[in-house]
């Protein structure tokens, strides 16, 4: 395949030069072949519509290259010099699985998390983040899916968008069990979430949208890593909830580098990456530890000690879910990073035959 067929979009203006035919001899050619030039370039903007606005600006020559770069461009960027005849966009090197789950969620232990309280409404602030939040990568992912010629990362942004559509539905019957069977406050939080992502979508353009979405994935794929790594952070949860967690962060591996591919392909902005990381974890984490704070008032587990010890050992020590997602949390900042860069296949290895065992009797099931 042809580098130039991976991005559906033509060349820019940028590129328009290559546009025109050569060679330019005779004064009555001239004007033929600036009509020629002019009707590209009116169809070019038709076309790519979204692709025009960065394009028309000049770019520093360190800049990494935008909507309107080659994909050649973006292997000599990456290291390949081998140019555009063989580079691919996709880097991910495993077949992503969509799997259709349906788990039992009756019988849902009040504090499922090993019964601490605080570590159970972390986790729950977390699931009532997922169903709007994964839709919300869905809308910014399929903005930009038509761009994209390149056939694996095509299908790579099918998988993504069906696993994360399964993703939404399952925790959204984990949501519903914790209203149904604890009467936890979970309406209010759902709908803020609901508002909160309606507000980015106008607020924010779709590059930047795509943006957040490549900085939520590794931030849920370096979690996922951790429940991958440390078999007793899965081993503490309660019943059929392990098995729940353990197909999601199964899945956020897979495709932990879809959406980054996408965006490094079709805009690949160095700053408005890692300010949108930057962004997502302040928002990521104020949502989280707000809403685990209102679920323990509703509880009245603030004055827990006992558990609210055990949640600090929890983040800082066993499992360390902070401390030990910051060196992978601060890879992300690293202008040449790339989600495989940490090759983790062998963390998901040894759970792909029990979750086809899973999803099978849950189709027969359904
Ligand atoms: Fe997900
Ligand atoms: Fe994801």
């Amino acid at each position: 395949m042809s580098g130039e067929s991976l991005l559906a979009a033509p060349p820019c203006r940028r590129h328009r030069t290559s546009l025109l035919p050569r060679p330019m001899a005779a004064n009555d050619r001239f004007s033929a072949d600036i009509n020629l030039q002019a009707s590209r370039l009116a169809s070019h903007s038709k076309v790519t519509g979204l692709f025009m606005r960065p394009c028309t600006r000049p770019r520093p020559r360190d800049r990494p290259a935008g909507p309107c770069a080659d994909p050649d461009t973006s292997a000599r960027r990456d290291g390949r010099k081998d140019g555009g005849e063989t580079a691919m966009i996709s880097k991910t090197p495993l077949r992503i699985r969509v799997r259709r789950m349906d788990y039992d969620m009756s019988g849902l232990r009040r504090y499922w998390y090993n019964d601490n309280a605080w570590i159970t409404h972390f986790l729950n602030a977390l699931s009532t983040t997922f169903p709007d939040g994964e839709r919300f990568f869905i809308h910014s992912v399929r903005n930009f899916e038509q761009q994209i010629r390149d056939p694996e990362l095509q299908a790579q942004i099918r998988a993504f968008i069906g696993q994360e559509a399964n993703h939404g539905k399952e925790h959204e019957a984990f949501n519903q069990a914790l209203i149904d069977q604890h009467g936890l406050p979970l309406e209010s939080k759902l709908k803020f979430m609901k508002n909160a992502l309606a507000w980015a979508k106008k607020r924010w353009s779709p590059r930047e949208q795509l943006a957040m979405t490549a900085g939520f994935e590794h931030f849920t794929a370096i979690l996922a890593n951790l429940l991958l790594e440390r078999k007793d952070a899965i081993a503490d949860i309660a019943g059929v909830y392990s098995d729940m967690f353990l197909w999601h962060a199964v899945e956020e591996t897979e495709h932990k580098a879809v959406a980054f591919d996408l965006y490094q392909a079709v805009d690949g902005d160095y700053w408005l990456r890692v300010k949108s990381m930057a962004l997502a974890t302040f928002f990521f984490m104020l949502v989280t530890l707000r809403m685990q704070y209102s679920l323990l008032k509703h509880d009245n587990q603030l004055g827990n000690w006992r558990d609210a010890l055990g949640f600090a050992k929890f983040m800082l020590v066993k499992p360390g879910f902070l401390t030990r997602i910051i060196p992978q949390y601060l890879d992300y900042y690293r202008p040449g990073f790339h989600p495989w860069q940490h090759d983790n296949r062998h963390l998901i290895d040894p759970h792909i035959a029990a979750l086809a065992a899973h999803e099978l009797h849950a189709v027969k099931a359904a």
